[in-house]
Order: structure tokens, then C-alpha cells, then sequence
């Protein structure tokens, strides 16, 4: 009997709908071709970690109470120990990593790594759990054990996702729609990348302030309207009537959340209308809400989503995923996209002398129809 397997789960890119996931908003992610791969092997005892890209190995076992460490094996340990919270009877085994996402790029390479172990893990035991329970269950453990303050969207988008389609996800009740990535003048369009190569990190601390920020905000507009639940329900009708109880930080950071949750719907039914110019033109002004309210992004980003806008065939770019640097989204007419990388490239590398690596994209499968078709193969 051949005892080991493969399973492997992507990146992804977040089209719209960014720092609205742990306020019950909306987000609108597909995922990358980009992946991680997890290599299981039954053993005799114990549960060992390695990885081709760190030469580190992690050994652990169930009981193990000791700290994360801070390196990338308290990703694969932190899902290990969720599952077995859970009381799933995982056998010893060993575990290799190996991948392709971009690491700290802003492309949840830690969801991937999280997502590929729990999946992996589950086959393992001979056990299966949800798509949602998946990816709370690997929130839980970038939360509780790497203690990263991040979302649910790259967890969920990870483990869901459909090749060919983006996924429009309410993050209050993990409800989803899939889009369509080719209707109307969208099926000429391509999803561009562009990694700015500044490094991003959520464990690094300014998420976890501008979190604060929102849930400062979020706080203050709950006291004052006891039937908003979140973020998600919240107007700027609500925001501005809490104006002179909260900083002009806080201001900001709510307005941005409101007004992007109503970018995603803008957006969403952009794509259902197959409407190129409507679904570019929602991302710009995201990112502008971003840079401008929000301020998480860079002056390399800046740079990126500019030079983006001149091109031809560019109908919109903006920041994607945690802020601080990673990389741009750009949605281009598939006959520029070449051009349009070269002219990205070459402007980026004259003005800061950084070569940017520039991905086009095909939304991926997620982890869970990986796991089917390779059943059904
Ligand atoms: C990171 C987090 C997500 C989300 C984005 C911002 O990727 O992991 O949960 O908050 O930042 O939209």
C-alpha cells in the first residue's frame, strides 16, 4: 500500500475588498496558480515538519505545549494542534512543505501552508471537515498560535476556491457566491501581479494597530446604534454621526471599511455585467481609499498602481492583501498584458532599482477541488 500523499492548496489575490474581513464585511479574492504542496508519510511515532525552502525540521507530538517559535513551522504546528484539539486521531507521520507562493508578498503564502497541512492532515486521518470548518479551523491557528491578527478571507479563498471564478464571500456568515472570471469583456481580460518585492508581513505590527483602529471605531458606533452588529452594517451616515467621539484615525480607517464593503458590491455586479471598465475602475478607487484613508500602502505601491493606470489595456490596479508593501492587482486586456509587464518592469526598476516579478494570472482551484480530483482521477 503506498502510505504517502500529496495534497496541495494555492495563493491567492484579493480583487476588492481589503481590511473588510474581521469587521463582517465583503471580499472578493480568487486563487493563484501559485502553491503550496504537502507531502505526507506515515511513521512510526511522533509528528515531524520539514520543508525544502527552510532547512529547519520541527518535531512534535500530541501533548506538545510548547511555545511557537516564530518561524514558518508554528504554521503547520498550529494546524496540527487545532486538529487534534478538535479530538481527531491524527497517526504519526512526517510531513515535507514545498512551494511556489511568493513568501511575505502579500499572496497568503502562511494561509496556503496552513490550508495544504490541515487538508493533508485530514486525508492522513482518514477524516474529512467542511470547507468553512477548515478555514476557521486554520484562522484559529494563525490567531492562537502564530498570533497573527488576520481575517478569514485567504483561509476561506484557499480552501474554496474554483478555478475560473472569484469568490465573492460575506464574512460575516462565510455565505458565497462564485463570478465568473470570463463573462462578457472580462473573457479578454488578464489578472496581472505585480510584487513590488517590498517585503509584507501581518505579524509585523501595523495590521494589528489598524485592527485596533476598527475596532476602536466599530466600538464607538455600536454604543451608538445598538442594532448595528459590525462594521458590515454600518453607513456613513452612521460613521459621521459618531465623528466627534472618534479620532480623525479612526475616522478614516471606518470610512474606508464602509466605503470599500460598497466598492465589493459595485464590483460584483461589474462582473456579473462582464463590465471590464465598471470592475477597474471600483479597484482604483479602492485603492485611492486605501492609500488616503486607510494608509497601508507604500510609495513603491503608489509607484506601481500609477505607472499601472498609463498603460494601455489597464482598466484598473490597486494594493491587494495586508498592506505595507507586497503587491499590486491589475486587470488588463489580455492582448497588452506582455507589454504590459515590460513597461511596469522597466519603469519600477528606473525609479527605486528594484526588480518587480510580475505573475499573469488564471483564477486556481482551491485546496478542497484539488483533493476531489485527484479521488477522481
Ligand atoms: C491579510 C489577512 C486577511 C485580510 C487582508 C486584508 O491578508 O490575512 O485576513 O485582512 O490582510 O484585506
Amino acid at each position: 500500500m503506498n502510505n504517502t500523499t500529496h495534497t496541495a492548496a494555492p495563493g491567492r489575490v484579493n480583487l476588492i475588498g481589503e481590511h473588510t474581513d474581521y469587521t463582517g464585511g465583503l471580499v472578493l479574492p480568487m486563487a493563484i496558480p501559485f502553491a503550496t504542496t504537502a507531502t505526507v508519510s506515515a511513521a512510526e511515532s511522533g509528528y515531524r515538519f520539514t520543508s525544502s525552502a527552510f532547512d529547519t525540521v520541527r518535531d512534535t507530538f500530541a501533548g506538545d505545549t510548547t511555545a511557537a517559535t516564530g518561524e514558518w513551522s508554528d504554521y503547520p504546528v498550529g494546524v496540527l494542534r487545532e486538529l487534534l484539539e478538535l479530538g481527531i486521531t491524527v497517526p504519526p507521520f512526517t510531513m515535507q512543505l514545498d512551494g511556489t507562493v511568493p513568501l511575505n508578498a502579500g499572496l497568503s503564502s502562511s494561509a496556503s501552508i496552513e490550508v495544504a497541512t490541515a487538508v493533508a492532515l485530514l486525508r492522513h486521518a482518514g477524516t474529512s471537515l467542511t470547507a468553512p470548518e477548515v478555514a476557521l479551523l486554520c484562522q484559529r491557528a494563525e490567531n492562537r498560535y502564530v498570533g497573527s491578527p488576520c481575517g478569514i478571507m485567504d483561509q476561506f479563498v484557499v480552501t474554496a476556491a474554483t478555478a475560473g471564478h472569484a469568490l465573492l464571500l460575506d464574512t460575516r456568515n462565510l455565505g458565497f457566491t462564485l463570478l465568473p472570471m470570463n463573462t462578457g469583456a472580462l473573457a479578454g481580460c488578464s489578472i496581472v501581479i505585480a510584487n513590488s518585492m517590498v517585503k509584507h508581513s501581518i505579524a509585523a505590527g501595523e495590521y494589528g494597530v489598524r485592527r485596533r483602529e476598527l475596532e476602536e471605531g466599530q466600538a464607538v458606533l455600536r454604543a451608538r446604534f445598538p442594532l448595528l452588529r459590525d462594521l458590515g452594517d454600518a453607513s456613513m451616515d452612521h460613521l459621521d454621526a459618531c465623528r466627534d467621539s472618534i479620532s480623525e484615525e479612526v475616522y478614516k480607517r471606518c470610512k474606508h471599511v464602509i466605503t470599500e464593503n460598497a466598492r465589493v458590491c459595485e464590483a460584483a455586479d461589474a462582473m456579473r455585467a462582464g463590465d471590464a471598465a465598471k470592475l477597474g475602475a471600483a479597484m482604483l478607487q479602492s485603492h485611492i481609499s486605501q492609500r488616503d484613508d486607510f494608509e497601508d500602502s507604500v510609495p513603491e505601491i503608489d509607484f506601481l498602481v500609477e505607472t499601472a493606470m498609463a498603460q494601455p489595456g489597464c482598466h484598473g490596479a490597486r494594493l491587494t492583501g495586508g498592506g505595507f508593501g507586497g503587491c499590486t492587482v491589475n486587470l488588463v486586456d489580455s492582448a497588452n498584458s506582455q507589454s504590459f509587464r515590460s513597461a511596469l518592469q522597466s519603469a519600477y526598476f528606473g525609479h527605486f532599482g528594484i526588480a518587480a516579478e510580475v505573475y499573469i494570472c488564471i483564477a486556481a482551484d482551491g485546496a478542497l477541488a484539488r483533493v476531489k480530483d485527484a479521488t477522481h482521477a
